[in-house]
């Protein structure tokens, strides 16, 4: 076993938090159970570049107890948890990763899980994945496939795929409903508030709050903080989602009118340079930004130290610019994702969904890879389906079923009125 983590005494820790994320978890356990029976990963290696939280911990001991080696890296240098990592070792898990890692050391730890030559790759952002495509293609003759679990690895290896560049198969996780309509909707909804809160400890009612982008993130996040007694203004691109935020009844408009008005700016794109230097020079005094989209490219952070006079770590996760136009501006986790930088990601009864997912498609590749080819692919709807169920089935909740009649019904094209 190999590991690189800050602090080996925090893993009992570590070991609670996890033992708090398995009670919320209740549909990759109950696969943890069928895996440590069937060992459908015996003698494979899975490669992993995930937030290491505590959620992320029971998907890896999920499949450890499917018989694979684990080799861990993080898929952001603040988001670690590092009792989490600590713990993960003593469970036997490979783990590189520390919150605060420089970018050097972020494709360090990279490197290191990818010297453990993986047959699957797991990727957040597709790092993992572009890692081997440039740098160590020797590698891609091992690996079945693997699986994404955000919108913009997503783009990335869809852009790949057109390009001819993808050259193993990859299951696109986040566009599977189980875990797009509920991860991106409700977890980063909730999680990107509790990081707001915890890094300012603001009141959010009353405040004017601007969300740049309105598509399952940023429509999950408008909502919650209109839950929170927000005045919701929602800036867009493409006039579908801003005529559904206009329904939605939120307010839209350019950024550069919503600068104006905002206190707090979340971005939440996948693109980049969101919040420019034209936006910054026009807000108002003690303005908040922050971005919750997978990279730090959303807000120009170069834009902000150009012009700035003085900065200064105002709190944790709190860096205060006072502008040369004497006013002031609050970046939040230094731009980076900031429901994992300041608080602990989604809840674990989300993740439970999105990481069964990831599970069961391992599976699923370690069975079919060798009919599939270099592409990208949606879960299969079976597996969709089972999560679903289970999910349905740990909540006690039962629906109701078709009857052969309207099974029929539903499916033929002579019946008409
Ligand atoms: N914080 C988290 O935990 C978390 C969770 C899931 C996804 N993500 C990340 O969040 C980002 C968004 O994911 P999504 O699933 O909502 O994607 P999405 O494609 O559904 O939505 C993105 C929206 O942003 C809009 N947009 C693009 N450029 C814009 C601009 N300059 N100004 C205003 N709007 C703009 C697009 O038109 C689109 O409607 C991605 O980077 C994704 O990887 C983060």
């Amino acid at each position: 076993m190999k590991h690189k983590v800050k602090d080996m005494s925090l893993a009992e820790k570590g070991k609670l938090q996890i033992a708090w994320a398995e009670s919320r978890m209740p549909v990759l356990m109950k696969i943890r159970e069928e895996f440590k029976k069937k060992k459908p990963f015996k003698d494979l290696t899975i490669g992993v570049a995930l937030h290491v939280t505590k959620e992320t911990a029971v998907l890896v001991k999920t499949l450890k107890a499917g018989g694979a080696t684990v080799a861990l890296a993080a898929a952001n240098p603040l988001s670690t948890q590092d009792d989490v990592a600590a713990a993960l070792v003593e469970e036997g898990i490979n783990v590189f990763a520390w919150a605060g890692e420089s970018s050097e050391e972020y494709y360090w730890c990279m490197n290191q899980v990818l010297d453990f030559e993986p047959n699957i790759t797991l990727d957040d952002g597709a790092d993992l994945v572009n890692t081997i495509h440039t740098k160590h293609p020797e590698l891609i003759k091992k690996v079945f496939g693997g699986q994404e679990e955000t919108t913009t690895g997503v783009i990335r290896l869809r852009a790949m795929a057109k390009d001819g560049a993808l050259k193993y198969p990859m299951f696109a996780i986040n566009d599977t409903p189980t875990k797009g309509m509920f991860d991106n909707i409700y977890g980063t909804g909730q999680s990107t508030i509790d990081g707001i809160l915890r890094a300012t400890s603001i009141m959010i009612a009353g405040k004017t709050f601007v969300v740049c982008g309105y598509g399952r993130c940023g429509y999950g996040l408008s909502n919650r903080a209109r839950g929170m007694g927000a005045n919701v203004i929602v800036t867009e691109v493409e006039p579908v989602k801003a005529l559904q935020a206009v329904m939605d009844g939120f307010r839209v408009m350019p950024l550069k009118e919503a600068v104006k008005l905002g206190d707090i700016f979340i971005t939440i794109t996948g693109d980049r340079d969101v919040i420019r230097k034209e936006h910054m020079e026009l807000m108002k005094d003690g303005a908040i930004i922050g971005n919750t989209g997978h990279f730090n490219v959303e807000i120009n952070l170069q834009d902000l130290e150009s012009l700035s006079e003085k900065k200064r770590e105002i709190r944790r996760h709190v860096e205060e610019h006072t502008l040369k136009n004497g006013k002031k501006i609050y970046l939040l986790g230094k731009g980076r994702i900031i429901n994992l930088v300041a608080a602990e990601g989604h809840p674990s009864d989300v993740m439970d969904m999105s990481f069964a997912d990831h599970a069961l498609c391992c599976e699923y590749l370690v069975k079919n890879h060798e009919k599939l080819k270099p592409d990208v692919y949606n879960v299969p709807k079976e597996i969709d389906d089972r999560v679903a169920q289970l999910k349905l089935e740990s909540m006690e909740i039962e629906i109701d079923n078709l009857t052969e009649k309207q099974k029929k019904y539903l499916t033929d094209w002579k019946e008409g009125t």
